[in-house]
């Protein structure tokens, strides 16, 4: 789908995370690709149900992450987290109660996550976790 495209640029180099964008980038992809069918409504209805529970689970592990390393801008993080879960919660409700094709919405919304999300603030605090792992696996135990 050339709307929706993954790119390597993506990685934050924190294996897990990043494994779990691509998941989610995949459900977003299978529900933008919704056709007319039946079997498309089942699919792209079950993925809705799928990414929901992706989203709550990456969100949880990214801030007790953050929790764990001290990162300052945890809290603003947070509220952004909160504002793209309740965007993801009002397209699945269009989606899952009217029956109604949202493919152009899923698509907009995760351009949107992609660029102001994971390429700025995920990227924010993966910058920050790679620089105090750096800072703490070269430090001798015991030293000051
Ligand atoms: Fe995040
Ligand atoms: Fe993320």
């Amino acid at each position: 789908m050339k709307d929706l495209e993954w790119k390597d640029e993506y990685l934050l180099g924190i294996p897990e995370i990043d494994l779990q964008h691509k998941r989610i980038f995949d459900c977003f992809v299978s529900i933008a690709e919704e056709g007319l069918s039946k079997q498309d409504r089942w699919i792209a209805d079950s993925s809705i149900v799928q990414l929901l529970g992706l989203i709550q689970g990456h969100f949880a592990l990214e801030e007790s992450l953050m929790r764990i390393i001290g990162y300052p801008e945890l809290e603003r993080h947070i509220e952004e987290h909160r504002q793209f879960n309740a965007e993801l919660h009002e397209l699945a409700q269009m989606s899952l109660r009217t029956k109604r094709n949202v493919s152009r919405e899923v698509i907009k919304v995760f351009q949107k996550w992609q660029r102001e999300h994971i390429m700025k603030s995920d990227r924010h605090y993966a910058d920050y976790f790679s620089g105090s792992t750096r800072k703490s696996v070269g430090k001798k135990p015991g030293a000051k």
